[in-house]
């Protein structure tokens, strides 16, 4: 499909699809959806993902707290993930990176800020007690989601069960090349090999979800989704046909459409 307009809305095997020409109205999109969110409900839970696409979404939140047009005093954010057996102060924990891009930028009270911990001692209890958290909170009302370069949501890599809770997965040589070798992270050290993340089943509960990517690394993994139907290789085809879900995508992650 050829994209000219500045924001093109799409239908896509029955999901929302938008393809934006230029990256900063995307952003600023789908932070007015928080801004919406938190509008109607103050005390909204949101859930957050963290990588390189998310840091322009995070620079706009800052900026519109900082400008006054956006609070998160009242709300609680679930990420969904957290390697496992690195200290949470650990520079590359997505503890220490979400408080550098938002915690430490804005009015989120840091009770109110939740990721799995990433020393816990026993990872699957922790899993257990993560998905309790979430229920027990009343759910997620807007989830976030980032999109691997093999598919994954969160790190449900694939072959993950659509129907899967929060658990402790070992992650995938694709996602620990992307992670260590093409973002950067983890620089003359070994990448933990397991994480947490929140499972395809707790994802697909939350009452609104919008999916972001960026950049033509993305096109082969966004094409894959729209491709074929609903299948466990492709565990971000597991958010289509749903009216709650929105794909907010650039024209360079859109050109496999
Ligand atoms: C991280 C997460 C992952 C990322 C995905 C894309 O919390 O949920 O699924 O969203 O790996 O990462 P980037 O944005 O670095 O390409």
């Amino acid at each position: 499909m050829k994209f000219t307009k500045r924001k093109t809305v799409l239908s896509l095997s029955g999901t929302r699809v938008v393809v934006y020409s230029d990256k900063a109205d995307l952003f600023s999109d789908a932070v007015s959806e928080l801004a919406k969110t938190l509008k109607e409900n103050p005390k909204a839970n949101i859930g957050l993902a963290t990588g390189a696409t998310f840091q322009d979404f995070y620079r706009e939140v800052a900026l519109q707290c900082r400008k006054g047009k956006l609070s998160l005093k009242k709300s609680s954010t679930f990420n969904l993930d957290e390697y496992v057996g690195i200290k949470p102060s650990d520079p590359e924990s997505y503890y220490s990176y979400m408080n550098n891009q938002l915690y430490s930028k804005t009015d989120l009270k840091k009770e109110n800020a939740h990721l799995p911990r990433s020393d816990a001692k026993n990872p699957k209890a922790e899993a257990q007690r993560y998905e309790n958290l979430i229920k027990k909170s009343g759910g997620i009302d807007l989830q976030y989601l980032g999109i691997g370069n093999n598919g994954h949501i969160g790190f449900n890599e694939p072959g993950t069960p659509f129907d899967s809770k929060t658990h402790v997965v070992k992650l995938s040589e694709a996602t620990i090349r992307q992670n260590s070798i093409e973002r950067g992270y983890f620089v003359g050290r070994k990448m933990p090999r397991y994480a947490m993340t929140m499972g395809i089943g707790t994802i697909l509960k939350a009452r609104k979800i919008i999916v972001i990517a960026t950049g033509s690394h993305k096109a082969e993994a966004i094409g894959r989704i729209f491709k074929k139907g609903k299948n466990k290789e492709v565990p971000a085809s597991s958010l289509k046909g749903m009216k709650k879900v929105t794909f907010m995508l650039d024209r360079q992650s859109a050109q496999r459409l």
